[in-house]
């Protein structure tokens, strides 16, 4: 766990505190008008008061928060475990429930087929691997039960260097180095996979894919997934 943590620091830039607000600043960005109908048209039907809703990698909890709003007696569970993301949670509705662990290789036990509606947003990118969790998932989610995956996917080199790393100037004789090891790495860490491994990863751990939509021009993506 403590491997991870050290991993996901370095990952969100090394301060803590300054991803923590940034994930509260992209908030609206990451569930924006697109997201929500994506997120209506798959999981209306399965919520409701009586519901039980997961945000697998939750940040700093506000998605919860808000479906707390509409579904105050829901019950809403958060998994998080950077610390600087736990430290940042202030005024959690009461049906909502944060669990600190590492979602590689979940120690947490559900009930098995208690989960109504599980998301990913953005998560998967940051797992050394998504295969035990999905597996975990398929156990904790009802038969018919929705998982809903968003997260960057595949691009050209020279789309993400443009898009996340535009101050990186290649034809000045002595690009910054430093910056340079970073974005290579973190372009393997945010090109991890092809919209294609993700479903079929989901499908050969027992998911049926029900919808599939890329946006930012291709550069992340949107899945649906059944537990049957
Ligand atoms: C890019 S942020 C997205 C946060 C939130 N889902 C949103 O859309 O605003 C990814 C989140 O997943 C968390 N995360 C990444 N790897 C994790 C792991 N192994 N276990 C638990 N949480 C993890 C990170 O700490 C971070 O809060």
């Amino acid at each position: 766990m403590q491997n991870t943590t050290e991993y996901l620091r370095r990952h969100h830039g090394g301060n803590g505190d300054k991803a923590a607000e940034k994930t509260v600043q992209s908030y609206a960005k990451n569930h924006d008008a697109d997201f929500r109908l994506f997120w209506e048209s798959h999981c209306a039907a399965h919520l409701s008061d009586h519901a039980s809703v997961i945000d697998l990698g939750c940040g700093t909890g506000l998605w919860l928060n808000e479906l707390a709003q509409t579904y105050p007696q829901a019950k809403l569970t958060g998994f998080e475990l950077a610390p600087y993301m736990l430290n940042r949670m202030d005024s959690l509705a009461s049906n909502v429930e944060i669990i600190s662990d590492d979602l590689n290789n979940p120690s947490t036990e559900l009930a098995n087929h208690s989960v109504d509606v599980a998301l990913a947003n953005l998560l998967i990118h940051e797992l050394h691997q998504p295969v035990t969790l999905f597996c975990k998932l398929r156990r904790w989610l009802k038969p018919g039960g929705v998982f809903i995956l968003c997260d960057m996917v595949r691009q050209p080199l020279a789309d993400y260097l443009q898009h996340q790393y535009a101050d990186i100037d290649l034809a000045s004789q002595t690009p910054d180095y430093t910056a340079l090891v970073d974005a290579f790495q973190h372009f393997q860490e945010h090109n991890r996979y092809h919209p294609e491994d993700i479903t079929a990863l989901l499908q050969q751990c027992g998911f049926e894919i029900s919808a599939v939509e890329t946006f930012k021009k291709g550069r992340a993506v949107r899945i649906a997934a059944i537990s049957v």
